[in-house]
């Protein structure tokens, strides 16, 4: 079983085209696969998952479609958060959350608060959120440390790299998932996707269900991960 599992929400926009509905629709069909998704990784006993919701690239969509994705965003933190209660899920984000709408940053951190002493999945939501970016803004705050006389510039390592990364508390993804048929990182988790297993399915997000996260885990427990080793 995979402790960290990262997935690469893709197709939604297809989904909804392919049945002539609007491409929201296919968005919040998308939000019914997170929820059955999240919760099987806690039947599971995945420890971590990482969504990636909205890259910063997103934020080039158009007004509609991206009003629309944060006001789906903000109405699941709103309604999952007593069902994230209840599944002993704690929620954390990374990415640059400032860029967010206001509401939508009110909710997330209401929402992390709410969930911060559960103990079973860690759901992490990449929101407006860039692995160039992130590494970039790592980069910075280890130019801080080393000016502020914290961190001797010899020490740099990887592992004290990661330490300025967002996702600096949580373990590197052991599987990446990709839905849709993309054979792309697409700025995510740059870094962190090193040495992860990657997984991609045709299968569009919105049709992607416990059969399918189950047929991916299962592919991931036939890998033999070497990590350049023999
Ligand atoms: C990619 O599909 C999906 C997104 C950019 C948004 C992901 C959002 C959700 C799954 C719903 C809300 C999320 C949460 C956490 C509640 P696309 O629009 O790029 O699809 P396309 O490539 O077929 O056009």
């Amino acid at each position: 079983m995979p402790r960290h599992v990262a997935i690469i929400m893709d197709g939604n926009g297809r989904w909804a085209r392919e049945r002539g509905l609007p491409r929201i629709r296919g968005h919040e069909e998308g939000a019914e696969s997170v929820r059955t998704v999240l919760r099987t990784c806690g039947e599971w006993g995945v420890q971590y998952l990482t969504l990636y919701a909205f890259s910063t690239e997103n934020w080039k969509r158009p007004k509609t479609e991206v009003a629309a994705l944060m006001r789906l965003l903000e109405r699941f933190l709103r309604k999952e958060a007593p069902e994230l209660m209840e599944q002993n899920v704690r929620l954390q984000a990374i990415g640059r959350l400032t860029d967010l709408p206001e509401a939508c940053q009110k909710e997330l951190h209401r929402v992390i608060e709410l969930t911060a002493g559960n103990t079973g999945t860690t759901l992490i939501l990449a929101l407006s959120y860039s692995g160039r970016l992130e590494i970039i803004d790592a980069v910075r705050s280890l130019i801080q440390a080393v000016k502020a006389g914290h961190l001797d510039e010899a020490m740099i390592d990887p592992g004290v790299f990661s330490k300025h990364l967002y996702t600096r508390y949580y373990p590197d993804p052991d599987l990446l998932i990709r839905t849709s048929g993309e054979m792309r990182i697409s700025n995510f988790l740059l870094w962190q996707l090193s040495y992860t297993e990657i997984y991609v399915t045709k299968k569009l997000w919105p049709d992607f269900r416990k059969p399918e996260l189950l047929a991916a885990i299962e592919d991931y427990s036939t890998r033999q991960r070497r990590y350049g080793g023999l």
